[in-house]
């Protein structure tokens, strides 16, 4: 033991000489955040889940086949023949769900706090960028399956593409690689699911994590403008001034602590939701026989239902508009208030906003 614990140090030292580690981490570890963001879970569960994501996708795609002739099968196979590759499957489609939910919920958080304020204003659009790779995955994996359920839903939704003005008719052939979902749709859906979006979304992640250390996490009775930005560095001990530090808390171990408390009920939720409502798999893929109820997943429900009830160039174009608005928010929002009695408008926007996803999302369930 204590011959290993001495190979341990030689080879800390040996780093520490050359890459001084110690105040790399130091830097990483010792910053301060303030006490009143102790609860600020959302953020961290959803990485909890896209790394639950990111194991579970390898196992899975060891035994995955993308072609129309064999996916089915190699699902099958998964699920009867390979150890534990229902659990696993299970895991990683339950997961993808909790992953969107948390996302959208840590979205709320940062809007209604309005912690996408200045200085967070690329926070908060690296953000955005990270809830469409995340909704892109959702898209991408849905088909990866090739039951009808899959198949079908898959057209219906790359339809959607094809009513925008101008470019629709060729986006729908890229999506689709041609005009129909075929083999080729297959293939680069798999592609894009298990590299493209993957390399993306980690390359993303990075720089939402990056500037969240520089900047810390915003204190929500903060006061919002130039004057106030000193405050705001509470990531760093060096930036915040000592009449600040009174309501800063340490990173580590406390809010690391808190953190992996909330991913181990977490994991306790995700083993139970596993056990209780594994998922299954429909008929095997048929173009020739469309089935009676065709819906997308529950997080596409509101604009497909959308969809139905407005001309298709509208159906298509308020998203995309409601997409840039999200991106621009922190442009387009200038009070310089954070409480939420003082930014009255955002407020009933933003919940008007969820209410009507809300809304879409039952009607379309139930239609
Ligand atoms: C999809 C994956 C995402 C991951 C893994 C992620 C991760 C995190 C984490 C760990 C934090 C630190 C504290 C917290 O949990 O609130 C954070 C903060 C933040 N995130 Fe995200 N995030 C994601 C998506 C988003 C989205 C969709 C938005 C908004 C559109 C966003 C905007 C922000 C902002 C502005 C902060 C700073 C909050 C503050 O200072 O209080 N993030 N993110």
């Amino acid at each position: 033991m204590g011959a290993r614990k001495s190979m341990v140090l030689r080879v800390w030292d040996w780093l520490e000489g050359r890459y001084q580690v110690r105040s790399m981490m130091e830097g990483l570890l010792h910053v301060e955040i303030p006490r009143t963001a102790r609860t600020y879970y959302f953020g961290g569960l959803t990485l909890f889940f896209f790394m639950v994501q990111a194991i579970t996708g390898i196992l899975l795609a060891i035994y995955y086949q993308p072609t129309p002739e064999a996916a089915y099968g190699s699902i099958l196979f998964i699920m009867n023949q390979v150890n534990f590759g229902w659990l696993i499957r299970s895991i990683h489609a339950w997961s993808a769900n909790l992953m969107i939910i948390y996302c959208v919920f840590h979205l709320l958080r940062v809007f209604f706090q309005a912690a996408y304020k200045p200085p967070r204003e690329l926070t908060w659009v690296v953000g955005v960028l990270l809830l469409l790779l995340t909704l892109g995955f959702g898209f991408t994996g849905y088909l990866l399956p090739w039951d009808q359920r899959a198949y079908w839903a898959t057209t219906v939704g790359s339809e959607a593409a094809g009513a925008l003005p101008l470019v629709g008719e060729k986006l729908l052939v890229f999506l689709r690689g041609g005009t129909t979902v075929t083999a080729r749709t297959l293939s680069r859906f798999f592609g894009t699911h298990v590299l493209v979006l993957p390399l993306a979304f980690a390359g993303v992640l990075l720089v939402h994590l990056v500037l969240l250390h520089v900047q810390g996490l915003a204190d929500p009775t903060r006061k919002v403008g130039a004057k106030a930005v000193p405050e705001m560095g509470a990531g760093s001990t060096a930036k915040a001034g000592p009449q600040k530090r009174v309501g800063l808390l340490p990173f580590f171990p406390n809010y690391v602590l808190d953190e992996f408390i909330a991913w181990y009920v977490m994991l306790a939720v995700l083993i139970i939701l596993v056990s209780l409502r594994p998922v299954g798999l429909a008929e095997p893929a048929d173009p020739l026989v469309t089935p009676e109820h065709i819906k997308p997943e529950w997080y596409f429900l509101f604009v497909y239902q959308f969809f139905k009830v407005v001309p298709r160039v509208v159906g298509v174009l308020v998203p995309i508009i409601g997409g840039f608005l999200l991106l621009l928010l922190p442009f387009l929002d200038r009070n310089p208030h954070a409480e939420p009695r003082r930014r009255p408008f955002a407020i009933i926007a933003g919940v008007v906003t969820v209410i009507v996803i809300v809304a879409f999302s039952i009607w379309g369930l139930l239609s």
